[in-house]
């Protein structure tokens, strides 16, 4: 093949320019959060995790299941949002304007703006506790804590929200069908909706295809199947995951409420990697096909069949194994690192693996460039 200089120069540039372009657009698709947990005795300082995430990893998130100084110290000028928690012992007590203001004082205002905190939500999974005291003072609670903000003229940076567990769904199969349970729909869930409206707020919930699996449908949990797996016969559209049907059934219960224009956080969703003997599904390869296609799929633009072309903000859970844990042996082995900060299975979140969380488009952009090239090289 000849090419005159020039015109061999000007084509270069123009790959070079477009590759730069497609790699960067591959960076800010690799985007997502982490619940960053810390019952456990072996995790390294919060000083050195907050360097590592935003020097090493894709992460540009995390949330945290309490307000901890040293980790807000940690996360200043790292770029990485935060979002807190008050403790579900503290609900009652935030209904409190005075004291939800001294709780903004001591948890949010020292660290800001160094710490980009974004959100704080009140409590985790309220619901599922069944306390009707936390569940009565749950929205009085968000609402005192959205005035201590505002009296403190933070709330347009901090919002309140509250994550939710897939239980305050009575049906979610299929999706359309899917409403809250009958009794918090209207006295907790809706007045709620009503305030995340308000304040421009996003619903959270923690859908964990993982405990939704069986023998039978862990290649619909896994993101594997292409084909179509539940076909939800009231609009016509075909699941070929577990997460969309999820959502999709989150979206559904909202609409019914009149609320479906409310943003939708995933604020947990993962895999373990270790169970008990025997436990189905439950290892290092299968933890690092769910985590690494649920990464591709909220990143991809595609949405959901109910919610085309969306994107989810996405928080994995967890950051680390967390070995002071109960329970079964799963609940202590979620973590994507170990403590010496190497992941434990391979996940396309590392900065020097960007390429590997690229969509589809990227591959297809970069393929035509390639041939075209070729192309127009050989008849020069
Ligand atoms: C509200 O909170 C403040 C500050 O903690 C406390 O001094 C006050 O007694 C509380 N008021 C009520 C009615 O509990
Ligand atoms: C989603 O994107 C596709 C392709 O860009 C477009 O044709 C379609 O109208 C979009 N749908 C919605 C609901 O935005
Ligand atoms: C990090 O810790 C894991 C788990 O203990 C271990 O398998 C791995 O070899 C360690 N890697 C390095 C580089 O120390």
């Amino acid at each position: 093949m000849e090419q005159t200089p020039l015109v061999a120069s000007i084509l270069n540039a123009t790959m070079l320019l477009v590759t730069l372009a497609l790699i960067q657009e591959a960076e800010a698709t690799a985007k997502i959060g982490v619940n960053y947990g810390t019952v456990a005795s072996n995790l390294p300082p919060p000083s050195k995790v907050a360097k590592f995430l935003s020097k090493s990893t894709t992460i540009n998130r995390v949330r945290i299941f309490d307000a901890n100084p040293e980790i807000l110290h940690a996360f200043a000028n790292t770029g990485i949002e935060v979002t807190i928690t008050v403790p579900n012992d503290q609900i009652p007590q935030i209904t409190n304007l005075t004291f939800a203001q001294q709780w903004v004082k001591t948890n949010v205002q020292p660290f800001l703006p160094a710490t980009k905190l974004i959100r704080i939500l009140v409590g985790n999974e309220v619901l599922s506790t069944a306390n009707k005291l936390l569940i009565s003072n749950l929205v009085p609670a968000m609402q005192t804590l959205h005035v201590a903000l505002v009296t403190a003229s933070l709330d347009n940076n901090v919002k309140v929200s509250t994550p939710h567990s897939l239980g305050v769904l009575s049906n979610s199969s299929p999706p359309s069908t899917a409403k809250f349970r009958q009794g918090y729909d209207t006295h907790v869930i809706k007045p709620m909706l009503s305030f995340l409206k308000a304040s421009n707020a996003p619903f959270m919930v923690n859908p964990y295809p993982f405990f939704g699996t069986s023998v039978s449908n862990l290649d619909y949990a896994l993101f594997r199947s292409d084909s179509g797996v539940v076909f939800d016969d009231n609009t016509k559209l075909r699941y070929t995951n577990m997460l969309d049907a999820q959502l999709d059934a989150v979206y559904s219960a909202l609409k019914l409420l009149g609320f479906e224009d409310v943003e939708i956080v995933i604020a947990e969703t993962g895999w373990p990697s270790l169970g008990d003997p025997a436990q189905f599904g439950v290892d290092p390869k299968t933890a690092s096909e769910y985590n690494g296609n649920l990464i591709r799929h909220v990143n991809s633009g595609i949405g959901t069949p109910l919610m085309p072309n969306r994107t989810f903000d996405t928080y994995i859970f967890a950051l680390f194994d967390e070995n002071l844990k109960p329970g079964p042996t799963y609940e202590r082995n979620f973590g994507l690192f170990w403590p010496n900060m190497t992941l434990v299975y391979d996940l396309p979140i590392m900065k020097n693996s960007v390429a590997l969380v690229a969509n589809r488009h990227f591959y297809k952009a970069f393929l035509s460039i390639i041939i075209v090239f070729n192309f127009i090289s050989t008849w020069l």
